[in-house]
């Protein structure tokens, strides 16, 4: 009796040690694995908030792919911040605007029948500008637009187009995606890359490089030059100019080689840009009405 009196504290001890023990084990896989799901799943790879998987925008590999060194600080300094007062209008005038610029968007149309007429290369200049106001994540800029006006080039163009087009057609894409497109009547034949006065191919920059050759982070850069090309199209028909917004399967890299672009700018979308041809037609579709896309709460 004395014997088990004696022990039991030696017990309870043991006991203790043995809870503390199995506690701490699982506190720390569970914190490993939340760092692991705050990081992307990579072993070791400290948390990037900014990455979102969906973008897929590249921000993330690139990062992760190159050496530390190679990569810039950059953005230390610190900006002055400057008065900023918009232009304010009265409600009438907003609501009127509100129906304009509504109005305007709304006769908006992809159009693949492109008229060969001059174009002047001021009105292009000038949408090219608008687009670049677009919002981009810490003011990178991210964006290339490569404006084709020479006949050679938009042939060249044309021809590496039509024939990756014409396999994504008959091979790679499959049935779903050829019926699908069907009522567009679309297929590999793009006349109007030859027959538009200008094709403008725009690149997203993965990431960009600094004078001294190191390279610069682009955050959202794809989201952003998105962005851009949404700014690009509504001032596109705001001159009363006509496109499709074209993204050629499997086209990007030859056409990067062509135009002599660097590694890092990748194509996003393939605008041909010009007036529309006096016969132009487009299938009759028409938008979704206010309550299917969007929802008040
Ligand atoms: C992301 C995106 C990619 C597109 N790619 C192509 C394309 O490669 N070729 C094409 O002829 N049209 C393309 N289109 C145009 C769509 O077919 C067109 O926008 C759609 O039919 C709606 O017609 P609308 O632009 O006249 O409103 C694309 C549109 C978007 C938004």
């Amino acid at each position: 009796m004395a014997l088990i009196s004696t022990l039991t504290p030696v017990f309870v001890a043991i006991l203790c040690v043995v809870i503390a023990f199995i506690f701490k084990t699982q506190r720390s896989s569970e914190s490993s694995s939340a760092q692991k799901s705050s990081s992307g799943g990579g072993s070791g790879s400290e948390a990037r908030p900014w990455v979102d998987e969906d973008l897929q925008d590249d921000t993330e590999i690139s990062g992760r792919e190159n050496e530390e060194d190679d990569w810039a600080v950059v953005g230390t300094e610190d900006l002055p911040h400057v008065p900023y007062a918009p232009r304010r209008y009265p409600e009438e005038e907003m609501l009127e605007r509100s129906k304009h610029f509504y109005a305007l968007l709304n006769e908006r149309r992809s159009v693949r029948y492109i008229s060969p007429e001059p174009v002047p290369r001021e009105v292009i200049d000038n949408v090219i500008r608008a687009a670049g106001t677009a919002p981009s994540g810490a003011h990178t800029e991210p964006w290339t637009f490569v404006v084709v006006a020479d006949a050679e080039i938009k042939h060249k163009i044309r021809e590496i187009v039509e024939e990756e087009e014409e396999v994504n057609y008959k091979q790679r894409m499959g049935d779903k995606w050829v019926h699908d497109l069907r009522r567009l009547r679309t297929n590999w034949v793009k006349e109007y890359l030859d027959t538009a006065p200008y094709l403008i191919l725009i690149f997203k920059q993965t990431y960009g490089t600094m004078p001294d050759g190191k390279k610069r982070t682009h955050y959202y850069n794809e989201i952003s030059v998105s962005i851009s090309c949404g700014l690009l199209l509504a001032a596109l028909q705001n001159v009363g100019l006509v496109t499709v917004t074209s993204t050629p399967l499997n086209c990007g890299p030859q056409l990067r080689v062509l135009l002599r672009r660097p590694a890092n700018e990748k194509l996003l979308l393939l605008l041909p840009v010009g007036y529309p041809a006096p016969d132009a037609t487009v299938p009759d579709l028409s938008r979704k009405e206010l309550n299917d896309i969007m929802v008040f709460v």
